[in-house]
């Protein structure tokens, strides 16, 4: 089982940005978590963050065949990246889409996921563990097996 991780726009600055909204672990931070909890389930994880919604379309494309599940949180592209949809639907790999922030009390913008529907599941709200839950989700069997 091969997890793929991946953080859109701005979520580089974890730890320095809005830490009262996303918490102060750095996305290294929360990354060497992730590692501990994807070789507890026994899978291998690899990560990518990008700024860029072209880099992020070519990497969902690259895990085609290759990743069998896919965490992601595309930042603020949720709200508006037809693109970032389109390519999770056409590489089929399930993806589980993650907030750290509640998107849905906070600006109206915020909550409407356009990418969500792409994926098979949405977490929302519980800071970092969110990352961890998608990992157990995707590589754990229960209600995704
Ligand atoms: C976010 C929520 C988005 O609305 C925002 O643009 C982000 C982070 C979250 O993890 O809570 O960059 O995806």
């Amino acid at each position: 089982m091969k997890i793929l991780v991946m953080n859109g726009p701005n979520l580089n600055l974890l730890g320095e940005r809005e830490p009262s909204v996303y918490g102060d672990h750095s996305l290294a931070a929360i990354n060497e978590r992730l590692k501990e909890c994807a070789e507890k389930n026994g899978a291998e994880i690899d990560f990518f963050q990008s700024n860029h919604e072209g880099s992020i379309v070519d990497k969902i494309q690259e895990a085609y065949g290759k990743v069998d599940g896919i965490v992601i949180n595309p930042g603020a592209y949720t709200h508006y990246s037809y693109a970032i949809y389109d390519a999770l639907l056409a590489v089929s790999v399930p993806a589980i889409e993650v907030h750290l922030s509640n998107i849905n009390r906070r600006e109206s913008f915020r909550r409407i996921s356009v990418t969500a529907p792409a994926c098979v599941a949405q977490i929302v709200c519980h800071g970092f563990l969110g990352y961890m839950e998608a990992i157990d989700l995707l590589a754990g069997g229960g209600p995704l097996a």
